[in-house]
C-alpha cells in the first residue's frame, strides 16, 4: 500500500471513543516491548508517529492511527508486564478482550512475538484465546535483525511449534529496524481488509 497520509487519531479508553466511520481496523497485540509501535512506524515509513519507548508497559490505551482513507491500525496495550498491578492488568484485559470480541470492523490481529526466543506463556495464551474465539490473526515474528539470517528459518519453526500454529496460519518474519518483511506484511494486510 502506498501510504500518503498517516495520522494519530485518538488514545481511546473505551468504546465511546472508537471511530465511527467504519474503516477496517487491524490491531497489534503482543507483550510489552515486543515492538508493536515500531512495526507501525516501519509500515508507514515514519520515524516516530507511533510512540515507542524502552520503558515497557507505556501504551495503556487503544491507540488509533488512520492510514489514508483505507484503514486504522489499533495499537493495543502490551500484556505481560509484571510491574503493573494485578487489578490494572485485569482491567486492561477486559477492555482489550471486549474490543477483540465485539469490534465488527476488526479485520485482523497481528500477534507480535520476538523471533529470538520461543513464545512465552503469555504469547501462547494470547494465541490460543484468539483462535478459540475465531479472531482472524497473523503472527509476526519481529526483531529478526537481532539474529543472523541463517537462523531465521529455525527460529520461525520454533515459534510455529511453540504456539501450536495451524498449517493455514500465517507467520511473517519481520524487522522494524531494517524493514525486513514490510512488503510481504502489507500484502497480508491488504488482503485482510479487502473483504
Ligand atoms: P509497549 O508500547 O510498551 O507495549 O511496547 P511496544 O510493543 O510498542 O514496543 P516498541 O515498539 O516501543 O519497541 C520496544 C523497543 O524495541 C524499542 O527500543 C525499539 O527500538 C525496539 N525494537 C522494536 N522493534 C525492533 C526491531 O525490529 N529490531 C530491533 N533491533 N529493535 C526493535
Ligand atoms: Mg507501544
Amino acid at each position: 500500500m502506498k501510504v500518503n497520509q498517516a495520522e494519530f487519531i485518538i488514545s481511546a479508553v473505551g468504546p465511546s471513543q472508537y471511530p465511527e466511520d467504519a474503516l477496517p481496523e487491524i490491531a497489534l497485540a503482543g507483550r510489552s516491548n515486543v515492538g508493536k509501535s515500531s512495526l507501525i512506524n516501519r509500515l508507514i515509513a515514519r520515524k516516530n508517529l507511533a510512540r515507542t519507548s524502552s520503558q515497557p508497559g507505556k501504551t495503556q490505551t487503544l491507540n488509533y492511527y488512520r492510514i489514508n482513507e483505507d484503514l486504522y491500525f489499533v495499537d493495543l496495550p502490551g500484556y505481560g508486564y509484571a510491574k503493573v498491578s494485578k487489578t490494572k492488568r485485569e482491567q486492561w484485559g477486559k477492555f482489550v478482550e471486549s474490543y477483540l470480541l465485539e469490534r465488527d470492523v476488526l479485520k485482523l490481529v497481528m500477534l507480535l512475538v520476538d523471533l529470538r526466543h520461543p513464545p512465552s506463556k503469555d504469547d501462547q495464551a494470547m494465541y490460543e484465546w484468539l483462535k478459540h474465539h475465531d479472531v482472524p490473526l497473523c503472527v509476526v515474528a519481529t526483531k529478526a535483525d537481532k539474529i543472523p539470517k541463517s537462523k531465521w528459518a529455525k527460529h520461525a519453526k520454533i515459534v510455529r511449534e511453540t504456539l501450536g500454529m495451524k498449517k493455514d496460519d500465517v507467520l511473517q518474519v519481520f524487522s522494524s529496524e531494517i524493514g525486513l518483511g514490510k512488503d510481504e506484511l502489507w500484502e497480508i494486510l491488504e488482503e485482510a481488509i479487502s473483504y
